[in-house]
């Protein structure tokens, strides 16, 4: 049988929240992509953490990431998290850097505002080319608060997971 992990980086909860669905309906690991300096998750400070997810974006930078993270069991890995600034945080880069997914299956998701998912996924695409890349799922972040166990489960059926 395949090995399903779900690998995500969330600092609001609803990429954690996907994540955690997608985990409860495949079985799957759930690993978080923890940075080493936590991002502020208080909504209150949303100016803060959109000046400085800019600054990251624009300096390209690649924020540490404080787990190591053993990849290397699984088959499937699905990669989630929030759209910043049209394209995904600048933390994914540092993954996507640091771990060769050649030989695995990825399947993204994420949460967003309206961006879709921003043409991440081709990026992911570009990123890793010897991976293989499932159809991904974006998800709205109101809909992802208000659990979206069917739409995941009828994604997770197409894409011959389930
Ligand atoms: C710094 C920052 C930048 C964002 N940029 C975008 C964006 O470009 N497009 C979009 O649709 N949503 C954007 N959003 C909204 C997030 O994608 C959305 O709130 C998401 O659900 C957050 O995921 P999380 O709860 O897992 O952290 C942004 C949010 C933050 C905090």
């Amino acid at each position: 049988m395949a090995k399903n992990l779900v690998l995500y980086f969330s600092v609001y909860g609803t990429a954690k929240k996907t994540a955690e669905e997608i985990a409860r309906q495949t079985g799957a690991d759930l690993v978080e992509i923890e940075p080493v300096t936590p991002y502020d998750s208080d909504r209150g400070h949303y100016n803060a953490l959109a000046k400085l997810a800019k600054k990251e974006h624009d300096e390209d930078a690649r924020p540490a990431i404080k787990n190591e993270i053993n990849i290397e069991p699984y088959d499937n890995i699905f990669i989630g998290y929030p759209m910043w600034w049209y394209t995904f945080p600048m933390i994914l880069y540092t993954l996507f850097d640091r771990y060769d997914f050649s030989g695995k299956t990825i399947i993204p998701f994420n949460t967003h505002m309206g961006s879709g998912d921003g043409g991440t996924y081709e990026t992911i695409a570009e990123l890793e080319p010897n991976a293989k890349l499932l159809t991904g799922l974006p998800v709205e972040m109101h809909e992802a608060e208000a659990g979206q166990s069917t739409a995941i489960e009828k994604w997770l059926k197409d894409i011959g997971i389930l």
